[in-house]
């Protein structure tokens, strides 16, 4: 039986630094038809590593332009308001995300590169389905596996509990950390979520994102998120050993409209993000 509680989990979320307010006031003005992308720059700017990384992003290969970009406003203009603000978050959050989880046998990086790829891949089902909010999509993909973070901990002295009752009793690391914890990290993750005062759909996409059949509020971005972390996962973009035994929800696909060739598009398009990741950039 695990050493701890749900209360000493719920403490360690508790624990977990508040979004920079940077980000926050950037999340506020990219909402707000009234600013201007200088209004935005100018905020960006004021933080060097932010805008070190905005800059970076902005002049990445994924987005193909074919000239520098040298301000953080102009970023802003040739990405538009909704896609700064992932970028925004998903910079704040790298760090976060980056650390080595050696309770799920996860390296240096690799939590990222499995965010990121769901990340992307949510956004391409978002825009191939013409959702509104492409964005909220994004960030949804980007922490879907938050509570991993924050279980990792905790994992450290159980990890080989779960992962004996996972191989065992031939269940996912989902059932496994039910069992052997009494929760698991999508509760966890939604519970970050909810304290950094995301969206509740985000909250929502997170908890279901293994069962997608509970989402209510948005069951359209839960399946977008499902679909896109089991694309990666399947491309090798995956959780370690956790990556191999969620079954991909049939029901998700539909839901999406989403076909043979769609799927096929989707992988392709990712297989760009993929070289970009290997290359480090
Ligand atoms: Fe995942
Ligand atoms: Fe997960």
């Amino acid at each position: 039986m695990a050493q701890f509680s749900i209360e000493d989990i719920i403490a360690a979320v508790n624990d977990l630094p508040a979004l920079p307010q940077v980000v926050l006031k950037i999340m506020d003005l990219t909402q707000d038809p009234r600013a201007t992308a200088q209004d935005i720059g100018n905020v960006i700017s004021h933080d060097q590593a932010l805008t070190a990384r905005v800059l970076r992003m902005a002049n990445s290969a994924y987005y193909g332009y074919p000239r520098k970009v040298a301000t953080a406003a102009e970023a802003t203009v040739l990405l538009g308001f909704s896609t700064i603000r992932s970028v925004v978050l998903a910079a704040s959050i790298n760090d976060i995300l980056n650390r080595e989880l050696s309770g799920y046998a996860l390296g240096v990086g690799e939590m990222w590169k499995h965010s990121f790829g769901t990340a992307m891949a949510s956004r391409h089902i978002a825009k191939r389905c013409r959702f509104k909010a492409i964005e909220v999509a994004y960030t949804a993909g980007l922490l879907h596996d938050i509570g991993k973070v924050i279980l990792n901990n905790f994992m450290k002295q159980t990890y080989h509990e779960v992962v004996a009752v996972a191989t065992t009793e031939q269940i996912s690391f989902l059932e496994a950390e039910n069992r052997v914890l009494g929760f698991n990290h999508a509760v966890i993750g939604s519970r970050v979520a909810r304290k950094w005062q995301l969206p509740a759909e985000i909250v929502e996409a997170i908890a279901f994102h293994h069962n997608p059949a509970g989402a209510e509020k948005n069951p359209l971005l839960t399946a977008c998120v499902h679909v896109s972390e089991a694309l990666c996962t399947s491309m090798g973009l995956g959780g370690g050993l956790d990556g191999m035994l969620y079954p991909i929800s049939k029901n998700a696909i539909e839901l999406l409209g989403l076909g043979g060739q769609d799927i096929e598009d989707i992988a392709y398009e990712l297989s760009d993000v993929m070289i970009e990741l290997a290359q480090g950039s």
